[in-house]
């Protein structure tokens, strides 16, 4: 129905963006990219010199700014981005970005603020959310919850691709997998609502699954529960 929730979380690169964004327009429910706020914060605060560590300015930083998303044009941006009005979408996706976007969301009051919005944003249902805490944390009454993973070598073989859509260099592949696990280290390890499998979430291995495939699989599960 449409007051549904669903929750789709899981590693870096394994596919939840765009899965998430095309089961949306399926089902005609809203879609959430929560990975898109912490890199939308972490972009600012790049931007303003802010030290990734530094807890107590990245927390005022979020709770000052205003992001806005809105659905994405294609699978590399599956999300635009607006930062107190100005458009980031293609900013938030650079590597700089990514490298730092672990440390900036390891805050506990970086996060606090972010999941009051996404609980605001989500609470009236018919909505999908994608991240590493949604399940667990966010929304643990979701209706449905999906981890979504592949093996490092598959999810860095996408990596590329999707870099290679955007028009952006491609690094070697050893140094692709070294960032993607370093990420999910780092996202897995941090102390305020790490990255971890729900107990009542249906994990989806991808590694053998076309985009569509993933995406229909997905669709009989929610029908199957809801
Ligand atoms: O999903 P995406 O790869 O864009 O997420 C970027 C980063 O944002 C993650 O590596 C993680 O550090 C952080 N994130 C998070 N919690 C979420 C979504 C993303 O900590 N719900």
């Amino acid at each position: 129905q449409r007051s549904s929730i669903i929750a789709i979380d899981g590693p870096a690169g394994a596919g939840k963006s765009t899965v998430a964004r095309r089961l949306a327009l399926r089902l005609g429910f809203l879609y959430i990219d929560t990975g898109a706020m912490y890199r939308a914060v972490t972009w600012k605060a790049l931007t303003l010199g802010i030290d990734p560590q530094d807890g107590e300015r990245l927390s005022d930083l979020t709770r000052r700014m205003t992001i806005r998303l809105a659905p994405g044009y294609q699978s590399a941006f599956p999300t635009r981005v607006w930062v107190d009005g100005e458009e980031v979408t293609r900013q938030v996706r650079e590597e700089a970005v990514s490298l730092a976007v672990s440390a900036v969301s390891s805050h506990p009051g970086v996060r606090s603020e972010l999941v009051d919005q996404q609980r605001r944003l989500g609470k009236l249902g018919g909505v999908i959310l994608d991240g590493r805490d949604i399940g667990t944390h966010v929304f643990p009454e979701a209706d449905l919850k999906i981890f979504l993973t592949a093996a490092v070598a598959v999810r860095a073989q996408r990596r590329a691709e999707d870099l290679r859509a955007k028009g952006l260099p491609v690094p070697d592949r050893d140094l692709l997998e070294e960032q993607i696990r370093s990420r999910d280290e780092q996202d897995s390890s941090r102390a305020y609502a790490p990255l971890r499998k729900a107990t009542d979430a249906i994990e989806v291995v991808t590694d053998h699954f076309s985009i569509q495939q993933t995406v229909e699989r997905l669709l009989a599960l929610y029908r199957e529960k809801v």
